[in-house]
């Protein structure tokens, strides 16, 4: 597939690098054309990979990533386009935290609304699905490297066949079909952005991104 990453960070790259090693062909997008790690990171791989503005990834794209910096999201996503975006699936890693005030961040959407929900209300023509908010970039595209690939992760959005198609993408990134926790309809999303504040302080304890939520049940 063409498949959008939108991002240039650290989220962006594994997700973008994972995708090209399953044969996919991805454009990275960025604030501007020729950005310093999208370069850097089509010339790590040998073909399937390109760069450009958020615009020129979001035309690209049947299915679009979304790795903005949440601060970010809705301004990189208006800069992609909303015609760009409409009727297409996306895959939304993003999370609401505000780091002006120092550590620990804050989420600047909380409680009554989330990220997930604010851009789907702002881009009502694409089927948003969040996803892989909850934990490591590493572990979102090898979940075998820790515990067997025997933990959880969610997804949730308003549109089934788009969860469908976001849940086989998990699945070729190598996450167990029962290990991906389908919670309903976009508003949960306020659920899986709010557990960042405990994903943050278990990090510092630990003193390792390695590790993520396991759901025990009978
Ligand atoms: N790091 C992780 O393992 C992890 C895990 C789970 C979820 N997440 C979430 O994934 C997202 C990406 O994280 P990251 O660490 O890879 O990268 P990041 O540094 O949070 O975000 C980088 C991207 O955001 C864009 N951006 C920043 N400010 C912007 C603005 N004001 N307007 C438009 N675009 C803006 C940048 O554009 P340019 O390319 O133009 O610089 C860049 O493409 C974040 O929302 C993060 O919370 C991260």
């Amino acid at each position: 597939m063409k498949i959008a990453v939108l991002g240039t960070g650290m989220v962006g790259d594994t997700i973008g690098s994972k995708l090209i090693e399953l044969g996919h062909e991805v454009k990275m997008g960025s604030r501007t054309a020729g950005n310093e790690k999208a370069m850097a990171w089509v010339s790590k791989h040998k073909k399937n990979a390109s760069e450009g503005t958020f615009e020129d990834a979001a035309k690209f794209g049947e299915i679009v990533f979304n790795c903005t910096n949440g601060m970010g999201s809705l301004e990189a996503l208006k800069q992609a386009g909303a015609s760009n975006l409409q009727g297409k699936v996306m895959i939304d890693i993003s999370n609401p935290l505000d780091f002006s005030k120092g550590m620990p961040p804050s989420l600047s959407v909380c409680n009554t609304s989330s990220l997930g929900e604010e851009i789907q209300k702002s881009f009502p023509e694409v089927k948003v699905v969040k996803a892989l908010n909850t934990l490591n970039c590493s572990l979102m595209v090898n979940p075998g490297s820790l515990a067997g690939g025997d933990h959880n992760i969610f997804i949730c959005g308003n549109d089934e066949g788009a969860k469908k198609q976001a849940k086989d993408l998990l699945e070729q990134f190598g996450w167990k079909s029962n290990a991906i926790i389908d919670l309903g309809d976009i508003t949960a999303a306020r659920g899986t952005e709010m557990i960042l504040p405990i994903w943050l302080r278990l990090m510092g304890t630990l003193g390792s991104p390695a590790f993520n939520f396991k759901i025990v049940r009978n």
